[in-house]
């Protein structure tokens, strides 16, 4: 079993990863309004990865013989100026998770347990990639700027992306 401590602090993790799918939903439903089928189709894949996230998270929790708590989640925008105001704000956002996980590692830390902190370790690795890929959206769309073509061509690319699953069990 992981402490109470930890136990909560997984539990409102787990509220921020499924926070973070729905933020990525509204922005894709967003997009979708707005005739930009690719960009939609992305924010719907980060979507899917923020759920694989959360319930990753669960399934450690189920493991270790403690108790799955699933809270309300909050309200989140639901239109956004522009692409660029939608990746600033997953990066920024990608920023504050990657905080929340290095402090789930330093609170496992400071217990001594070893297992959760070892767990962790996938997420400490996969927000350097979520930060380093909202960073790429971003530098790609300042090359692009209002150039019409540039964001018809970057659609018609990020509609190929595809849901990778994420290996959700607890130990991997
Ligand atoms: Fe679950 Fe995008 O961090």
């Amino acid at each position: 079993m992981v402490s109470k401590k930890l136990e909560k602090a997984i539990n409102e993790q787990i509220n921020a990863e499924f926070w973070s799918a729905y933020l990525y939903l509204s922005m894709s439903a967003h997009f979708a309004n707005e005739g930009l089928d690719g960009f939609a189709n992305w924010f719907h894949v980060q979507f899917q990865e923020e759920q694989d996230h959360a319930i990753k998270f669960m399934n450690y929790l189920i493991a270790k013989g403690n108790k799955v708590e699933l809270k309300p989640i909050e309200k989140v925008e639901t239109s956004w100026e522009s692409l660029l105001k939608a990746f600033e704000e997953t990066l920024a956002h990608e920023k504050v998770v990657t905080g929340l996980i290095h402090d789930l590692v330093g609170l496992a830390r400071s217990e001594n347990d070893y297992s959760t902190e070892n767990m962790l370790q996938w997420y400490v690795n996969e927000q350097v990639e979520e930060e380093e890929t909202a960073q790429s959206m971003i530098d790609s769309l300042k090359l692009i700027g209002d150039n019409g073509f540039g964001i018809y061509t970057m659609d018609k690319e990020l509609g190929q992306r595809t849901h990778e699953p994420v290996d959700t069990s607890a130990t991997d």
